[in-house]
């Protein structure tokens, strides 16, 4: 029985900073950021907007009255927590309309959560195969203003939906896992922005990116060659690029020209909306998947998921006979071509004009889910 990917959808919020702006205010070359970094436009939430409202506006996309009968366990992988107890998931269940019988719970391991939820939703279809499962990726990435790692921020999030007998993408039993405890990028509880050793993630991710190479190339005896693309966790465009680099050299021009100009497809919406931490990796999967004409069915793609502190997964997956009738190519550029362009003032204003939960008050946002009243310590939702 096959188990994997039957629907995908992501949701950015309705504003982005232009990054050559950004660069002109910061003192920077502007190609440090378009082309050192890698991003064109970054994603900014107002307050009214969080991860779950971020979740709920991607799961809309994808839930029908059928598929949400069928869910009965919706799993959020975050690293941007509202709550150090009650998991958003929760909320998000009674917000989409699910089943009473439905188990919900917040994955945390930086940008790996989501991998986590992914494959506990793989075991359970294996076992339940007449369910779905609903796992999202929702993450607001903020470094705060003026910092290194401000021009690597975005927000955002992915749904995706599995199932037996999925639509897009089957999933093996390949994956090799790498747990290393190191302190390159965390985020003390309390802490508004994370701590972060920008030489030593980008280091940690490219030697991770090795060890679970070759690991994999040794389990599974398989090359480059058995594979149509490859996915990374996506920080920032230049980050996958340069981890895929290190590893092509010893490989046929034919197999590194094919990887090199899908990871360009790959990243074509990550240019735009910047990290989505735990949703980063599937972005570049949807953006890969909507933007390939070379790509056809029975193809092998690698996924690499990686979560600072550190967690890594290499894994695989072969896309479905008809997988493009399920893709939401419209509406994901309709989504990105309405967002309004912020001025760097304003994007400062907006940066630092956060919610305030120990206030009660009304909100409005036009946005379908989004704050609506803070009461009591609690944010109450517009559905
Ligand atoms: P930095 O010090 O601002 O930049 O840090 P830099 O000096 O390293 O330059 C960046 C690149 O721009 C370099 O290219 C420069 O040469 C190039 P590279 O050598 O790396 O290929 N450059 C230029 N190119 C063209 N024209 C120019 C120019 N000037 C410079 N004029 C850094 C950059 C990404 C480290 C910083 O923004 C940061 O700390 N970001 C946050 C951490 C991060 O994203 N790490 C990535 C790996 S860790 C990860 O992926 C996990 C994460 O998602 C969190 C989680 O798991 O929860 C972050």
């Amino acid at each position: 029985m096959l188990v994997g990917i039957d629907q995908l959808s992501f949701y950015a919020p309705p504003f982005y900073v232009d990054m050559a702006e950004l660069a002109d205010a910061r003192g920077v070359d502007p190609n440090k950021y378009l082309i050192g970094i890698g991003q064109t436009q970054m994603s900014v939430a107002p307050k009214t907007q969080d991860i779950v409202t971020f979740a709920a506006n991607a799961a809309k996309q994808i839930l029908t009255p059928e598929i949400q009968k069928k869910i009965d366990m919706i799993i959020v992988g975050t690293e941007s927590s509202l709550d150090e107890s009650k998991a958003s998931a929760v909320v998000l269940h009674r917000l989409l309309g699910l089943n009473p019988f439905t188990r919900a719970f917040e994955i945390k391991q930086a940008c790996y959560g989501a991998t986590a939820g992914i494959q506990i939703a793989v075991n359970h279809l294996a076992a339940h195969p007449e369910s779905n499962v609903l796992v999202i990726a929702t993450d607001n990435a903020r470094y705060g203003l003026n910092s290194g790692g401000e021009p690597t921020q975005g927000a955002g999030a992915v749904a995706i939906l599995l199932s037996a007998n999925p639509r897009i993408l089957a999933l093996t039993d390949e994956t090799v896992t790498l747990t290393q405890d190191i302190y390159d990028f965390w985020r003390p509880t309390g802490n508004l922005y994370p701590e972060v050793d920008g030489p030593l993630s980008n280091q940690t991710y490219i030697d991770s990116f090795q060890k679970t190479w070759d690991e994999y190339e040794k389990r599974y005896t398989k090359t480059f060659t058995d594979f149509a693309a490859l996915c990374f966790h996506v920080p920032y465009t230049k980050m996958g690029k340069k981890a895929l680099l290190a590893k092509l050299a010893d490989v046929d021009a034919d197999t590194a020209n094919r990887l090199l100009q899908r990871y360009e497809e790959s990243i074509h919406y990550s240019k735009r909306i910047g990290n989505l931490y735990t949703g980063s990796l599937y972005l570049g999967l949807i953006s890969l998947l909507e933007t390939s004409v070379s790509l056809k069915a029975g193809d092998k793609i690698g996924l690499f998921s990686y979560g600072s502190g550190s967690v890594a997964e290499f894994f695989t997956g072969h896309l479905i006979e008809g997988y493009e009738k399920h893709l939401k190519k419209e509406s994901h550029e309709s989504l990105l071509n309405k967002r309004k362009k912020l001025s760097i003032t304003d994007y400062e204003h907006l940066f630092n004009d956060t919610l305030d939960i120990s206030h009660n008050r009304f909100y409005q946002d036009s946005q379908i889910f989004s704050i609506s009243e803070v009461k009591d310590l609690i944010r109450h939702y517009k559905q």
